[in-house]
Formats: C-alpha cells, structure tokens, sequence
C-alpha cells in the first residue's frame, strides 16, 4: 500500500493544520488481481484499439462493471479542432448515464496503449474527468473504484474516484 500526503503547509498557531490523504493499492502486475478485476483491466487494454486517437496516438480505454452486473466502456474521441476531444472516462460516464439512468458504477479500469512509447505503467484520470467521476459517484451515491494499469506492468486500485480529487468543487456551493 503507498501513501501519497497532500500537504504543503507549515502549522501557525492561528490555523489548523488539515491533512488530506489517501492510499493507493500497487500489485506488481495484473496477475496478481481478482479473478473479476483481471478481467475488467483486460477488456479495458483490448478496448483500447477502439480508440480514435490519430492526433496524440494515445489510445486510452476504459470498462466498468455496473451496480446490475452490466459492462460498458469508453475510448477516446478525438477531433482535428483537438479541443473538441473527449477522454475515454467521459465518454464511458456519458454513455453510462444515457443507457442506464442512474446506475451506479461499481469499478472502472482504464489502460492506454501509448503508440510512440511505453504503456508500462498506470495512468490515472486527467482532471476534468475527476470532476466527472466525482459527481457521477454523487449523482448514484456510490464510490467508483478505480483499477489503473498499461498494457503491463504495475497495476493501481483506488476504492473511490473522488479520492483524486480532493476539496473539489461541487453542487453544494451552488446554493
Ligand atoms: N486521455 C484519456 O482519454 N483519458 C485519460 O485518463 C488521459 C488522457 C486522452 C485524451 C487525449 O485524447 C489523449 O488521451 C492524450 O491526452
């Protein structure tokens, strides 16, 4: 188990000192994984030849297993305007909420196959995707646990989404 500290602070006596944390599950491969998690790391490295990704060659892939035991999955979409780009997470979240409305998403793995270089090691969700896990696990009320891993290589777990995405920003401050 690795543990990432988010804090940068020095103590004042006239505030709190508050440490963010949380914990990474690392397994040295994807054969070290239950049987359930293995599979859904390797339909997401397979989906990843479905990517659309001819700008970056980053072709990146994503799969979950629902709360009623359907899988779905995502790929990047990319665009010669590269803006109009979108991550495979989101792509997988959209098509989620369309297909089944208001399921909660059990696990997603994501891999990527890096067509000029190593795909070696996990990649975690860019940061307008953990905004969008972090309010897909609030609109099912249900963590997403998250399975990371290349092609090979290191695989990562972490038991919710929004872990990655500390102090966020969310429908709460709207009011
Ligand atoms: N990308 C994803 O689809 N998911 C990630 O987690 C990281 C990045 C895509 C966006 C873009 O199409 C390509 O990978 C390179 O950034």
């Amino acid at each position: 188990m690795a543990f990432i500290s988010q804090t940068g602070f020095t103590k004042k006596d006239s505030m709190e000192l508050k440490e963010i944390n949380f914990s990474v599950e690392v397994y040295a491969s994807l054969s070290h994984l239950k049987a359930a998690d293995q599979a859904l790391l390797q339909a997401a490295r397979k989906i990843t030849a479905n990517a659309y990704a001819p700008y970056s060659n980053f072709l990146v892939g994503a799969v979950a297993l629902l709360a009623d035991g359907a899988i779905i999955s995502g790929t990047n979409q990319e665009n010669a305007s590269y803006p109009v780009g979108i991550c495979a997470e989101r792509v997988l979240l959209s098509a989620t909420a369309t297909i089944y409305p208001g399921m909660a998403i059990n696990t997603m793995a994501i891999s990527y196959n890096n067509v000029n270089g190593a795909s070696i090691h996990p990649i975690s969700p860019c940061g307008i995707c953990r905004q969008s896990l972090a309010e897909y696990e609030i609109r099912t009320n249900q963590p997403i646990r998250l399975i990371l891993g290349g092609l090979d290589g290191e695989v990562f777990i972490i038991q919710k989404a929004s872990l990655l995405l500390p102090l966020s920003f969310n429908a709460g401050d709207l009011k």
